[in-house]
């Protein structure tokens, strides 16, 4: 029986969004001390008392990615070892989800890999949001709460059509892959679907081949679950307009902006790049950047984790 209640704890990845959560649920934020020796090594010290508290810590694994993911790591081991009741990793953000399988010789599984280390360090649970990919959830044999973040950017884009009177939208996957999430929102915004032919050519370079769907007219919104360099969803954009497009939104759950990304962004043809916070941008903003939260939908899923209420209602995207 859980008679100690809920605690909430963040590391340094994005102490933004755990406090927003914690201030939805009117919860203080707990008070964990996590540094850096002098070497690099990294240092956790949780200050309260949480021997038999359900215990979530928020932790996006992005850039600083290493630091970030142990930081994790070393928080859910501390906290098994005050005897906290459940632990649950809250990652908005899961890194090193891009390989999810062999897909040639001698090479990792990464994805398989940190979920591992995660349930060994003490984690009981994750909760997590668009993941890369959605069979990763397979790969922890604990409970995973897999949320989307399609309802706020879906009630975005259901404001801006109502408001600029668009009758004419087309929901663009920048990639094959990401070709069935477009096809949900295409449905929930009653919109067009098309899809980009990319074949990536370098970590950074992408290039694009062909555009399937009608574009033409279309006032399109490109649909991806991260911008790293940003080198798909820009090449996307200009395919876009290439092919004839009115004007192109961008619409990404996870903003890393890593490299070049934020001037390839400002300089595309993009008329606004709406990105969640799941991943801080502070110090990254451009004129044409919005950023919704997702802090509601954490929020209430923290809650209904803690009181044992359906999660399922949240992953309606
Ligand atoms: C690809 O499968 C992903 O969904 C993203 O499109 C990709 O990882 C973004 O990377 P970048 O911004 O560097 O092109």
């Amino acid at each position: 029986m859980r008679t100690k209640g809920l605690k909430i704890f963040a590391g340094n990845s994005n102490r933004k969004l755990a406090e927003a959560i914690c201030a939805i649920l009117e919860i203080p934020l707990g008070h964990a001390r996590i540094e850096k020796f002098p070497d690099g090594e990294i240092d956790v010290k949780i200050e309260e008392d949480i021997r038999g508290v359900d215990t979530f810590f928020v932790q996006s694994t992005c850039p600083p990615v290493n630091d970030n993911l142990m930081e994790a790591l070393l928080f859910a081991d501390a906290a098994r070892r005050a005897s906290a009741e459940r632990i649950t990793a809250v990652v908005p953000y899961y890194g090193y989800a891009r390989k999810d399988r062999k897909d040639e010789g001698r090479v990792p599984i990464s994805a398989k890999m940190v979920a591992n280390c995660m349930v060994s360090a003490g984690c009981d649970r994750v909760l997590t949001m668009d993941l890369h990919a959605a069979q990763i959830q397979g790969f922890f044999d604990i409970p995973v709460d897999h949320l989307y973040a399609a309802p706020v950017i879906n009630e975005y884009f259901e404001k801006l059509k109502t408001d600029k009177g668009i009758k004419n939208m087309t929901i663009v996957a920048p990639d094959v892959g990401r070709s069935k999430v477009a096809r949900g929102y295409a449905k929930r915004l009653n919109a067009g679907l098309a899809i980009v032919d990319k074949r990536r050519v370098s970590g950074e370079e992408t290039e694009v081949m062909d555009m399937i769907g009608k574009v033409d007219g279309q006032v399109c919104v490109l649909i991806d679950d991260m911008i790293a360099t940003g080198g798909s969803i820009v090449d996307a954009a200009k395919a876009c307009m290439k092919f004839g497009a009115k004007e192109v939104y961008v619409a990404c759950t996870h903003a890393l902006f890593c490299g070049p990304a934020v001037e390839r962004l400002k300089n595309a043809p993009i008329k606004e790049c709406i990105v969640t916070d799941t991943v801080p941008v502070e110090g990254k903003e451009f004129d044409t950047l919005k950023v919704l939260s997702v802090s509601k939908l954490l929020a209430t899923a923290i809650r209904n984790i803690h009181f044992n209420e359906s999660v399922s209602l949240l992953f309606k995207g």
